[in-house]
């Protein structure tokens, strides 16, 4: 496949067609990657670097727009933080509580994590007021989920919808230590209530229903905080207040990133790729644990420790792939890979059904309706559940006008599909993929070459 196959059409910078013709003699997938910086480890890097005494300094931080919101709030709060396009990254913290009340309104663009985490600490900021916004997708996600335990510890925050919809103000207060049951498994819910607890006296502890991504846990620790986990009852502690010290954190690459690789190399036939230097927690580990019940060829290798994470390279090998279920518990640990996913089961022998996943239905946009309906109009048989999706694998597809709906994950999973699809495949609003992943064209397009 030659690197014209893949072409990327500008209207005035506003929209990007990404247009992807497979080859009447097929697609083959060879080469080595490296994926972008793990988006959840690059916010908290970046927010703990903020509230810390002293310098922090990140390595291999993502460049994608969703931290770059970030930096942008915590620097209208009072943070330097250095040129972010540097291999190093240096924030400048000001110590926990210092943040300054902000002359304009904060901008947390298209990203959750910005504005849910940022909410517990801007609700521990006594005396001072905030008010915060983000793109029109954010604007109609949910927020009571942080909302409603930050205002048990007494925070008070005003917004649209009795409080529950972005733009929202925050007038900062003394808070109080709780014990939250959350009926979610959210590592943003517990994210938050953490960093609200950061500065109480006391205990603040988060039980979920499952354990979510602990990268929150594992980076307060390393910057000081007393953190306490639980895993038989998924509970985690901490005492406050805290003292946090600037730190060296080296970021490794997202697997969620990894993920369309992934099933780009076990989807197209006669393809090898090997994805280096990826962040494998275990509780982000679900989609390779899901990819194996697939029976897709994935290979863990040079496994290691990298700044209190776990790292490996992956390599995939093209196979017919099965289809599974995919339900339970694992669900919060690949639960930004099932657009993906029902990508893989697509091309997989067989009905996979994907269950108690109606978290999809707010993210970044409906990603259950998104997926099946772009993929259907490509010749897939997906069926909507109202908490997931059954995919009968197996049909071939033909390529379309399809539309990311502006989320960076959609546009992603398309292109993959895109290249298994006959013909040509025109995904509208592409450019979405930079939110998370801005170098994802190019490459696509060097692994085709
Ligand atoms: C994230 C947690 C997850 C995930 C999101 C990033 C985080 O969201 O979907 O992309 O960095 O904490 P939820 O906490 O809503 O499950």
């Amino acid at each position: 496949m030659s690197a014209s196959v893949i072409t990327v059409q500008s209207k005035e910078n506003i929209s990007n067609n990404l247009i992807i013709t497979k080859p009447a003699s097929g697609v083959s997938l060879q080469g080595r990657i490296r994926v972008p910086g793990d988006k959840s480890i690059s916010h908290r890097a970046l927010m703990l670097g903020a509230i810390a005494q002293g310098e922090t300094q990140i390595q291999g931080l993502l460049l994608g727009e969703d931290p770059r919101s970030t930096a942008s709030c915590f620097q209208a709060m009072g943070a330097e933080i250095s040129d972010l396009n540097t291999e190093f990254v240096r924030v400048k913290g000001i110590g926990l509580g210092n943040l300054v009340e902000p002359m304009d309104v904060l901008n947390a663009g298209n990203s959750g994590t910005t504005i849910r985490l940022m909410l517990g600490l801007l609700s521990s900021h006594a005396g001072r007021f905030f008010t915060i916004t983000g793109d029109g997708s954010l604007r109609s996600r949910p927020m009571s989920r942080v909302v409603r335990p930050l205002q048990q510890m007494g925070a008070q925050i005003w917004g649209r919808n009795n409080g529950t919809l972005a733009p929202l103000a925050v007038q900062g207060q003394s808070l109080k230590p709780i014990h939250y049951n959350s009926p979610i498994a959210s590592a943003q819910v517990k994210s938050c209530i953490l960093l609200a607890g950061l500065s109480v006296e006391g205990k603040t502890i988060v039980t979920e229903p499952a354990l979510s991504r602990d990268h929150s846990e594992r980076m307060l620790r390393a910057f000081g905080a007393q953190v306490d986990t639980d895993p038989e009852t998924n509970t985690v502690t901490i005492t406050g207040p805290a003292q946090l010290t600037g730190q060296s954190v080296v970021v490794p690459g997202d697997i969620s990133s990894a993920a369309f690789w992934l099933v780009a190399g076990a989807i197209v036939p006669d393809s090898e790729l090997m994805v280096e230097n990826v962040g494998v927690n275990p509780t982000r580990t679900g989609v390779l644990e899901a990819l194996k019940m697939m029976g897709a060829d994935i290979e863990l290798e040079n496994q290691r420790e990298v700044a209190g994470e776990p790292v490996a390279d992956i390599r995939v090998r093209s196979s017919q792939i099965q289809s599974c279920t995919i339900a339970g518990d694992i669900i919060p640990r690949l639960i930004d890979e099932i657009p993906i996913l029902a990508v893989a089961a697509v091309f997989a022998q067989g009905t996979t059904i994907i269950r108690d996943a109606e978290e999809l239905r707010v993210k970044e946009s409906d990603r259950i309706a998104v997926m099946a309906q772009q993929l259907n109009k490509m010749g897939a048989q997906i069926r909507e559940l109202p908490d997931g999706m059954e995919i009968t694998g197996g049909t071939p597809l033909t390529g379309t006008d399809v539309d990311s709906f502006t989320d960076h994950r959609i546009a992603m999973s398309l292109a993959i599909a895109a290249l298994n699809a006959n013909g040509t495949t025109t995904i509208h609003r592409a450019e979405a993929a930079a939110v998370s992943y801005p170098d994802f064209t190019p490459t696509l397009q060097k692994i085709c070459s």
